[in-house]
């Protein structure tokens, strides 16, 4: 399979750079900016793109790659603070600018290979405080802008081009045909990475797989789909786990039992142990320690059952490569790291070796499998929720009395959303809790009563999210039904703020 392999020099939108190209069928992989040209030859990519980042050239700790990097006869896009970075190491001239943020008219120059069938013009989104100055010599300018001359620049022998604006960002027009441009034409990757080819390379692999297998599932489409391809490759030497924690949404646990029941034929096993996850949760404001008692308290549950239930010598786990990547394994390339690491701080005296098998995916990926292997429409579109649940959704110590307020406000939600037909068209809608109070009058008396916080929000990838802008009837509406349905509920508030700088759980 052919490969693009994008440095990251710290843009929030470097993820975006790989989902683009993904989406027109060729495999690409993010890695740190820092990795040896060694390691990167390993990857034996079709081109590099450098993305873009807050940094300047000029910065004392600016993040540069290895000089060889640049030299390796391998086709390089460098995206705005990367096309500044092609600009310096070529003996360009880079210089400080007032940011530049928003839409800008691109005039083609030159509409040969990189800009070629965008016409002779295109608005095209910028983000930078740096620009060129100086073109390195060898290099032609082939794009202009009213304020940056060299907006786009090419050295056709060498196959390097840089470009100061972001064409993996929905504003720019023709971002991805010129990111095709560069994948397809320039380094004539093969557009081969289907989810089909996905799931036959991923089943032939699994079933070389020796040892029972113990999938932990949530219900959630990640965990699902890693256990029915595992499913599909050993059968019934697989197990499935479900453990209701308490920590999951109104009802979730006995829907997530009928799924498995009804349409799955794959061995399925439910725990009830919500007392011990509140047990071990007593007293804990933290939300990472939360985090920690809850991941921990999963593994000891699987371990407990693989001891009781035979040889397992494997866990399944549903890991996405945004979780590879944000766990810090971004240090180093994850596809060459094939050891199995700790990418959830899986304690250090877990004896099951861990098998993830989507861990090159992102959610988008995940949900076409999904929707090829015949997971239920349903399940498909159902808003993703956090593995720890609502401990890292209710603000700080989780209590009974929290839980059944969060869970009844999240589902009235929900449902409103879904009578307004607009539960598929977000991200992520819940209701939480807090330790903050707020009088109201409850019948004719005055109560000091708790605040429940609503959440919804847009999202691609929840990398970055907005606030859903809904309809001050339907949040009306919300409110009225919260104060009225849920005891001891005297407000409800909204959350007006995207992430970031805020992110979408409040924990
Ligand atoms: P944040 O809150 O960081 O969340 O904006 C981004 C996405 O990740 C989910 N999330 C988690 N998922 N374990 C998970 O499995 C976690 O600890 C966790 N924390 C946040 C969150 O729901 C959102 O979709």
């Amino acid at each position: 399979m052919d490969k693009i392999v994008v440095l990251d020099f710290g843009s929030q939108y470097s993820h975006l750079i790989c989902r683009r190209i993904r989406e027109f069928a060729v495999y690409c992989e993010l890695v740190s900016f820092d990795i040896s040209a060694d390691e990167l030859k390993k990857h034996n990519p079709k081109g590099i793109i450098f993305s873009g980042g807050p940094s300047s050239v000029y910065d004392s700790n600016a993040p540069i790659p290895e000089t060889e990097v640049f030299n390796m006869n391998i086709p390089i896009l460098g995206i705005c603070y990367g096309h500044q970075l092609i600009v310096n190491n070529f003996g360009g001239k880079v210089k400080r600018v007032n940011k530049e943020y928003g839409s800008s008219l691109l005039s083609i120059d030159n509409d040969q290979d990189l800009l070629s069938g965008i016409g002779e013009s295109i608005r095209a989104w910028m983000s930078h405080g740096d620009e060129a100055e100086e073109v390195p010599s060898g290099f032609e300018i082939i794009g202009h802008t009213q304020s940056a001359n060299a907006a786009a620049i090419a050295a056709k022998d060498k196959a390097v081009y840089g470009i100061q604006f972001h064409p993996e960002v929905m504003h720019t027009e023709h971002g991805i045909k010129i990111l095709k441009n560069f994948v397809v034409k320039i380094c004539g990757a093969k557009q081969d990475w289907t989810m089909e080819a996905f799931i036959e390379n991923t089943v032939e692999n699994l079933s070389k797989i020796e040892g029972n297998v113990l999938c932990g599932v949530s219900g959630g489409i990640d965990s699902t789909v890693t256990a029915l391809l595992i499913h599909k490759a050993i059968g019934n030497r697989l197990k499935c786990v479900f453990v209701d924690n308490g920590l999951l949404r109104l009802n979730e646990e006995t829907e997530v039992e009928e799924m498995f029941k009804n349409n799955f034929k794959v061995n399925f096993t439910s725990i009830y142990a919500a007392e011990r996850f509140l047990e071990k949760l007593k007293g804990v404001t933290d939300p990472e320690q939360k985090r920690r008692i809850v991941g921990e308290e999963f593994i000891r549950i699987f371990t407990e059952f693989a001891e009781k239930n035979g040889s397992f010598r494997w866990l399944a786990q549903g890991t996405l490569y945004p979780d590879v990547i944000e766990s810090g394994v971004s240090k180093g390339p994850a596809s060459i790291i094939k050891s199995h690491h700790n990418v959830g701080g899986l304690p250090n005296w877990l004896k099951l070796e861990i098998l993830e098998p989507l861990r090159d995916l992102y959610k988008d990926e995940v949900r076409k499998i999904a929707g090829i292997i015949g997971v239920p429409e349903k399940l498909i579109k159902r808003h993703p929720f956090p593995g720890p649940g609502f401990a890292v959704r209710i603000v700080g110590e989780v209590t009974p009395k929290k839980l059944e307020i969060a869970k009844v406000a999240s589902k009235i939600v929900e449902n409103e959303l879904d009578e307004a037909e607009l539960y598929d068209k977000i991200w992520q809608a819940y209701a939480t809790v807090g330790d903050d109070k707020a009088v109201g009058i409850v019948g004719d008396e005055r109560k000091y009563g708790n605040i429940v916080m609503v959440r919804v929000v847009d999202s691609v990838d929840a990398m970055t999210a907005d606030w859903t802008r809904l309809p001050y009837g339907l949040l009306e509406k919300i409110s009225n039904r919260i104060t009225n349905e849920i005891e001891d509920v005297t407000w409800v508030s909204y959350a007006i703020s995207s992430k970031p700088p805020s992110t979408i759980e409040p924990q």
